[in-house]
């Protein structure tokens, strides 16, 4: 990610000599200097804003990568206007007053490159806009410039969502061992959901649980093909290992018609009452050695 940051900021700036190219930002100010005042002129009015924006990750992590921090008037715009006018409210672009896409756009002017699918994405067409979860001046979480640290962050809106973390059986995201955003990337991604892959495209759940993801010689069809969730639920459940079913026979017998009597299964389909058929099919998930996944 810093990476990534560092290129986008940093290389535009390296090449303008060559093709007369300059940062977008960077631009306005050099074409129309006489409108930008500079951030100490904003903090004579604003102290409140000013006095910590040395530490803030936009003058601090900037500064480190190419030398050139963010300043006020790159999210705030130019504020000669402003300032002459003795902080007129009409001649600045001020967040709080914008629209969600209007805002979006000012903080994607910069921030494409690592979020390209934000207005695609649930939260961008929901008019949930970055300052929903981010604060610039005012972060109360360490990490992000978050509004809150997850997962408080995201139950004030998804109050439907926590009772599932509640349940007997969860990812124990409340205690702080998963959090939303290692299955979820709330900025936009190409699977429903805002569900994240990994960087191979499986599975979001193949990062962690790398037993389960192969290959193998002999494939589950479904674990490939519908994938983890048509047998487990991934935030909580009532039933041991994430079920999405409480009866292990009624999960498998959804696809597999009870099976035969005079089959290696015995007595037919009731002897599965009394053996678990994972009691058996060991290798749920796949296996190298055996067809019917009993090793
Ligand atoms: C990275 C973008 C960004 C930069 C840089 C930035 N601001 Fe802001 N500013 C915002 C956003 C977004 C808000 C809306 C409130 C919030 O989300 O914190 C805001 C709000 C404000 C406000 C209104 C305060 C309020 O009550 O909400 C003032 C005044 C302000 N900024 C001044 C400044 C000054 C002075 C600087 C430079 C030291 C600065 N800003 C740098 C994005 C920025
Ligand atoms: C001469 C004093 C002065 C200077 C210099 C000044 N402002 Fe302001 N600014 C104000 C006043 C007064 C307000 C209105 C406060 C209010 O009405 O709540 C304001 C409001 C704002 C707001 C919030 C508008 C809102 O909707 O509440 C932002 C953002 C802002 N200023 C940014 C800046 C930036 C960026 C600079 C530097 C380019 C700057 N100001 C320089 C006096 C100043
Ligand atoms: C629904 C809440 C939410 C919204 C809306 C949101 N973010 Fe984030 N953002 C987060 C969380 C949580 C993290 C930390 C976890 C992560 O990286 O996914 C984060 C991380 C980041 C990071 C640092 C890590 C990285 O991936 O680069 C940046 C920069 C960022 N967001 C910018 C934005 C911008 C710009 C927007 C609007 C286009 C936005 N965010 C909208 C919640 C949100
Ligand atoms: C003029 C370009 C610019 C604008 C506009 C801008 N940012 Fe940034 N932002 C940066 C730079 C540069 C950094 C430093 C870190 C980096 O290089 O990735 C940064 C850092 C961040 C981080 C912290 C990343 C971390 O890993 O901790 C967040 C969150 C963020 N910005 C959100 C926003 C939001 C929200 C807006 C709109 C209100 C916005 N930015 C507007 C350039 C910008
Ligand atoms: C400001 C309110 C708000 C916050 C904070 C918020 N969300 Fe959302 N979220 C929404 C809205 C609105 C939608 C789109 C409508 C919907 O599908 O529920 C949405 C959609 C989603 C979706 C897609 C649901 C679907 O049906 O496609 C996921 C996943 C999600 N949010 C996760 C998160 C996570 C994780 C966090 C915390 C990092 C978070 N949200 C923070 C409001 C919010
Ligand atoms: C272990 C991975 C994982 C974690 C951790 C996780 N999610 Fe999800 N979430 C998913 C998957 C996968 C889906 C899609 C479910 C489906 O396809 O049936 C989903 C669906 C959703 C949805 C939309 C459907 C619904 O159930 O309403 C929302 C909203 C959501 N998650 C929010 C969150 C929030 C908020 C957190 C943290 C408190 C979180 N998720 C933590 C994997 C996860
Ligand atoms: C960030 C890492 C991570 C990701 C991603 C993840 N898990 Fe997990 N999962 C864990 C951890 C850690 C545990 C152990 C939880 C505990 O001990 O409380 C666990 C437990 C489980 C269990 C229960 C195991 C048992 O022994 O009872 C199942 C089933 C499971 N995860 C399925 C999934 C599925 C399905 C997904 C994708 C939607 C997924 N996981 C994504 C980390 C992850
Ligand atoms: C065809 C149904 C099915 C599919 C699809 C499936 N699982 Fe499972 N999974 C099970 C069953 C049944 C168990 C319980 C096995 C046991 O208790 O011995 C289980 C157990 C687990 C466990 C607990 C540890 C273990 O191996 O016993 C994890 C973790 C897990 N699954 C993750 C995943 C992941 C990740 C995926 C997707 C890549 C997935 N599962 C797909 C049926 C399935
Ligand atoms: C979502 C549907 C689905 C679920 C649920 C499911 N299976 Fe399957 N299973 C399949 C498909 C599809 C195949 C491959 C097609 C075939 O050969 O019948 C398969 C193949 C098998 C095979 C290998 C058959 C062979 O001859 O190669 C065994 C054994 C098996 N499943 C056992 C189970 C068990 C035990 C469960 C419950 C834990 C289960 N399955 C749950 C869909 C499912
Ligand atoms: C006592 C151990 C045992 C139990 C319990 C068991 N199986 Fe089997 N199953 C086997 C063996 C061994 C084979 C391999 C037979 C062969 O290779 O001809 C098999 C084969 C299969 C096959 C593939 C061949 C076929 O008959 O279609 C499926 C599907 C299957 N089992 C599903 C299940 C389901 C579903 C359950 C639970 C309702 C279950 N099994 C319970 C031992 C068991």
């Amino acid at each position: 990610m810093l990476l990534l940051g560092a290129i986008v900021l940093s290389v535009p700036a390296m090449a303008a000599p060559a093709n007369g190219a300059k940062p977008a930002n960077t631009q306005t100010k050099q074409t129309t200097p006489a409108e930008f005042v500079g951030a100490d002129a904003c903090a004579t009015c604003h102290e409140a804003q000013s006095k910590n924006f040395a530490f803030n990750p936009h003058t601090r992590l900037a500064q480190k990568h190419d030398g050139s921090a963010v300043t006020c008037e790159d999210c705030h715009g130019a504020g000669k206007a402003h300032v002459d006018g003795g902080g007129d409210k009409s001649k600045i672009f001020s967040p709080k007053e914008a629209s969600a896409k209007d805002v979006d756009a000012k903080c994607l002017s910069c921030h494409a490159g690592t979020h390209p699918n934000f207005e695609r994405s649930p939260h961008g067409k929901g008019n949930v806009s970055c300052v929903s979860c981010h604060s610039i001046h005012d972060s109360k979480a360490p990490e992000h410039l978050l509004k809150a640290s997850q997962p408080e962050l995201c139950y004030q809106c998804h109050t439907d969502v926590k009772p599932s973390f509640d349940m007997p059986f969860h990812h124990r995201v409340n205690e702080g061992l998963v959090t939303c955003s290692d299955c979820h990337n709330v900025h936009g991604t190409f699977q429903a959901n805002n569900v994240r892959t990994t960087a191979d495209q499986n599975a979001v759940c193949t990062k962690c649980h790398t037993e389960t993801r192969g290959p193998f010689v002999f494939e589950h069809a479904p674990v490939r093909a519908e994938g983890c969730m048509s047998c487990h639920t991934p935030h909580g459940s009532q039933n041991a290992r994430l079920l999405n079913m409480p009866s292990i026979a009624t999960l498998c017998n959804q696809c597999h018609s009870p099976v035969a009597a005079g089959t290696v299964h015995g007595m037919g389909a009731g002897s599965s009452t009394i053996t678990p058929c994972i009691n058996c099919h060991t290798m749920i998930h796949g296996s190298n050695i055996s067809q019917a996944f009993i090793r």
